[in-house]
């Protein structure tokens, strides 16, 4: 199993932490936004007297509630079309398990959520990358760079949309010229879209499952953890409306029983969220968006794209090995009692090489502490030796 690139710095952090360092998070996608109270109050407020096992599918009445919300956003499908999952993380596993036996491939477009290397290693699945870069600020490479690696093993392309690391919004054009292929040449094409809410400059996401004729190939994962900054909630789905990957999904959540009872109770109130909620959160991070990127673009030699949505950035550092930089910065660094952490980016990566001297960065802190972390990281730079 790969190591989660994100994570196998906590040590050193830790460490930090003990010897009295402020350590400033850029490193993980941790909102601060406060949980809707309606989820919170459905937990605290209930008379369960045995916490049963719920549904493997989770209980018809979220899955049909879950359709209303999906309407609301220009998605119509049926509740038998959703699997409820242990988080989006569980629905990803679920949907590689689906579709691919050992030795097949999925084609990604890097950089990608690193997680996605190890639900494909768990299932024997080799990962085949397609570079996107900072140049086109991540946009879909050309479709004949994915046409190129498909191969008689090939079953799925895998986007994230909008994108983790790098904070790109697919366009409608660029979701339909997936679709195309994907028909063509008879593939899946899975679409991640955990982080639909969170566009901004009044742009709007196009789903993969608004696009007609998908029916046999899309499948979506969803997941609650970001929407209402329930990470810790585990409460996800995977959606299809192709009934054979629905039945299939749905026996790999058999084996792991159901969905947790209590997650579900806050998930299935955190529907009756209002859009004033989301309205309030998108201009914070949309705010926090042009603070960070303002900022890092006035640190002599850091270069980085725009994000459209989701919370992340990607930076190019003026040095050779990034995560020896990051490392650095918790170990020997500090600037005023503080550090800042961030994920070296090579780990969002499949290619041997590519991001290297790239960390992403969430900008998921209120704006003063952002301005702290860009303010060292602009010190740091200048004092680190490569
Ligand atoms: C792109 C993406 N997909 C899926 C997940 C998994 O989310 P969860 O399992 O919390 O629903 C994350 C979490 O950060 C993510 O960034």
């Amino acid at each position: 199993m790969p190591e989660s690139p994100i994570r196998k710095l906590v040590p050193f952090a830790e460490d930090a932490k003990k010897r009295g360092v402020d350590v400033i998070h850029l490193n993980i996608g941790q909102p601060d936004i406060k949980t809707p109270r309606v989820a919170l109050d459905a937990v605290k407020n209930n008379d369960i007297e045995v916490l049963e096992y719920s549904r493997t599918e989770g209980t018809e009445a979220y899955r049909d509630k879950l359709t209303s919300y999906y309407k609301t956003r220009g998605i119509k499908i049926d509740s038998g079309d959703i699997v409820v999952t242990t988080g989006g993380s569980e629905a990803l596993a679920f949907a590689m398990g689906c579709i691919a036996d050992p030795d097949d491939e999925i084609i990604i477009p890097e950089p990608f959520y690193a997680n996605y290397n190890g639900f494909a290693t768990a299932h024997g699945i080799r990962v085949v990358p397609v570079a996107s870069g900072m140049d086109t600020n991540f946009a879909l490479p050309p479709l004949a760079q994915f046409e190129s690696r498909i191969t008689p093993k090939t079953r799925a392309i895998l986007i994230c949309n909008p994108g983790n690391p790098t904070g790109y919004l697919y366009s409608k054009d660029e979701i339909r010229q997936l679709a195309a292929m994907v028909k063509k040449h008879n593939l899946f094409l899975i679409a991640d879209e955990v982080y639909r809410e969170f566009t901004y400059d009044g742009k709007i996401h196009y789903s993969i499952l608004q696009e007609e004729g998908m029916e046999q190939h899309a499948i979506m994962i969803d997941s609650v953890s970001k929407r209402y900054s329930m990470c810790g909630a585990r409460i996800g789905c995977l959606v299809s409306r192709n009934m054979e990957i629905v039945r299939t999904a749905i026996k790999f959540a058999q084996a792991r029983l159901s969905p947790p009872t209590f997650a579900l109770l806050a998930s299935e109130a955190a529907l009756d969220t209002p859009q004033s909620y989301f309205d309030a959160v998108i201009e914070e991070y949309s705010s926090r968006r042009n603070h960070l990127i303002e900022d890092l673009r006035r640190v002599e030699g850091v270069q980085v794209a725009m994000p459209q949505g989701a919370f992340y950035c990607i930076a190019a550092l003026p040095l050779e090995d990034a995560e020896k930089f990051a490392r650095w910065l918790l170990e020997e660094f500090t600037y005023e009692g503080s550090t800042v952490m961030v994920a070296p980016a090579a780990g969002f990566y499949a290619t041997e090489g590519l991001g290297r001297n790239e960390v992403r960065l969430a900008y998921v802190l209120q704006k003063e502490r952002l301005r702290k972390a860009v303010r060292i990281l602009d010190v740091a730079l200048k004092t680190y030796k490569d």
